[in-house]
């Protein structure tokens, strides 16, 4: 580790008293924002993780869509899922293909979704920690949890497995795919404890994490989530550096960035917190491509789970940490630079109004996908735009350029190489997606 400077108090001070923030600093991350989880768990996960065992047809991973290569991003702006072939840009559906596979929202990256702050999951929080609910955690309706998961992470986790698009498949053609389509969770679930439970080294590790019970779903996800939270931990960046006393740790623009953000660009009004995130929901009208979550194309983001029409086109505030390395940006991957999705946040109206299809990285779906119901109907621009609760900032071009530095600032380089990186093989034998 490299030894951190440490900066003279004074000089700290007068630095921090020329940029005139609006908004206080974070205070710096420490050990103690994040559980301890011990390594024969981490390393169960890991291979989880990269196994296609948890699908339906054995033909996807959790991280054929969140991929260190891709900044545990698929670097899409709507992803493939089951049965498409490759990985991130080079994603392809098979010639022949009936369904389009095509994924409704932006994978997101998965950054620190360990640290005990992050309890409010996908980009409309179907999945969240709610005292009022069974286990203490809010799950979609029909997803009824059924042990005790120690964070909305590990409850999150076992949802993609009964997803047809991203990783069950379609009825017809697999058990849990079969389940799933008959509203019969609990057998989908016991289906895939049942796929992970035939490999032996798997059954083995399980027994000696849960006390030698057979496989159950839990077990794989408190596994997923410990993994999660090791490998995408990000929290020594430049500006962790800085929030810690190394006054040298930031160049000039990031720091002027950095006044900018916390100060007359607003930013920290909503992307608040160690994490740059209040975990709330606002509207900024980030365009809408792709299949939607509702019908039409639509996705009305926490309206969806809420049915509140205060919450129409509300989505949550995602953090920034390593937000250079996980374009395209936007509930739906909606713009393919910083730069863009930044300028868009400066005048959201005219961002949406302007907004080109081009713009978006979509994979060929062969003519099966409809990605522009939303856009092309002047009415739908409209109605998201109504809903905007985010004023223009103007902002000269050198201002937009510094935020943009600090941005950049949020990188942590040794997190984005990876931890443990991708394993070479996985105890089921099958392809590991690298
Ligand atoms: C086909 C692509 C795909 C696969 C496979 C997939 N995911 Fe995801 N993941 C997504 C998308 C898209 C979302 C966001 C969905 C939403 O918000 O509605 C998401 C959301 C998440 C989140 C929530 C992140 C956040 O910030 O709220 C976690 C955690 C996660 N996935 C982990 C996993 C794990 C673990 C697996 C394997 C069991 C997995 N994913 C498999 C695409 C995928
Ligand atoms: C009113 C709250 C709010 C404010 C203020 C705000 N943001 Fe955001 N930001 C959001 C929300 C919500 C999203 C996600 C929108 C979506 O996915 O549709 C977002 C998304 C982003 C993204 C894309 C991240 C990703 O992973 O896709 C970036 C970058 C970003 N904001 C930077 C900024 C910067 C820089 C500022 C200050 C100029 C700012 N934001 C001000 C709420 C806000």
């Amino acid at each position: 580790m490299r030894k951190w400077v440490t900066a003279g108090l004074a000089g700290f001070m007068s630095l921090l008293a020329s940029l005139s923030l609006a908004a206080d600093l974070p205070r710096s991350v420490t050990h103690g924002d994040f559980p301890k989880h011990d390594i024969d768990g981490i390393l169960l996960g890991r291979d989880l993780f990269y196994d296609p065992v948890l699908s339906g047809n054995r033909n996807i991973a959790c991280a054929t869509c969140h991929h260190p290569r891709h900044g545990s991003s698929d670097a899409m702006s709507l992803g493939l899922g089951e049965g498409a072939d490759g990985l991130g840009p080079s994603r392809r559906l098979p010639a022949g293909s009936t369904v389009p596979a095509r994924i409704p929202r932006n994978a997101p990256a998965l950054w620190n979704l360990g640290a005990r702050e992050f309890t409010v999951m996908f980009h409309d929080g179907r999945t969240m920690a709610d005292a009022a609910a069974p286990y203490g955690i809010a799950m979609p309706d029909g997803f009824a949890l059924e042990r005790a998961l120690p964070s909305a992470l590990a409850a999150q986790v076992i949802l993609p497995m009964l997803s047809s698009e991203e990783m069950a498949g379609q009825p017809g053609e697999n058990p849990v795919a079969n389940a799933v389509s008959d509203s019969r969770i609990s057998d989908a679930w016991a289906q895939i404890a049942a796929q992970v439970a035939t490999i032996p080294n798997y059954d083995m590790r399980i027994r000696r994490q849960n006390g030698d019970q057979p496989p159950h779903i839990a077990d794989v996800a408190q596994a997923l989530a410990d993994f999660i939270a090791f490998e995408f931990r990000a929290t020594d960046s430049p500006f962790d550096r800085f929030l810690a006393g190394d006054e040298t740790a930031l160049t000039p623009a990031q720091a002027r960035g950095m006044g900018l953000f916390y100060g007359a660009a607003g930013c920290a009004t909503c992307h608040s917190g160690p994490f740059q995130t209040d975990h709330g929901f606002h509207a900024i009208g980030m365009p809408q491509l792709g299949p939607g979550k509702e019908a039409g194309g639509q996705d009305r983001g926490r309206h969806y789970v809420t049915g509140d029409p205060a919450d129409l086109y509300r989505f949550r505030t995602p953090s920034l940490r390593n937000v250079a390395l996980t374009a395209p940006y936007g509930h739906a991957g909606a713009y393919p630079t910083l730069e863009d999705a930044v300028r868009h946040h400066l005048d959201p109206v005219a961002g949406l109004m302007r907004y080109q299809p081009a713009q978006a990285a979509l994979p060929d779906t062969q003519g099966l996908a409809d990605d522009w119901a939303m856009m092309n109907d002047p009415a739908q621009r409209i109605e998201i735009a109504a809903a905007i609760e985010l004023n223009p900032t103007p902002l000269s071009e050198a201002e937009l350029a510094d935020l943009l530095a600090f941005l950049d600032a949020l990188t942590d380089p040794a997190a984005a190489a990876g931890r443990l990186g991708v394993p070479n093989a996985v105890p089921s034998g099958l392809p590991v997606p690298r």
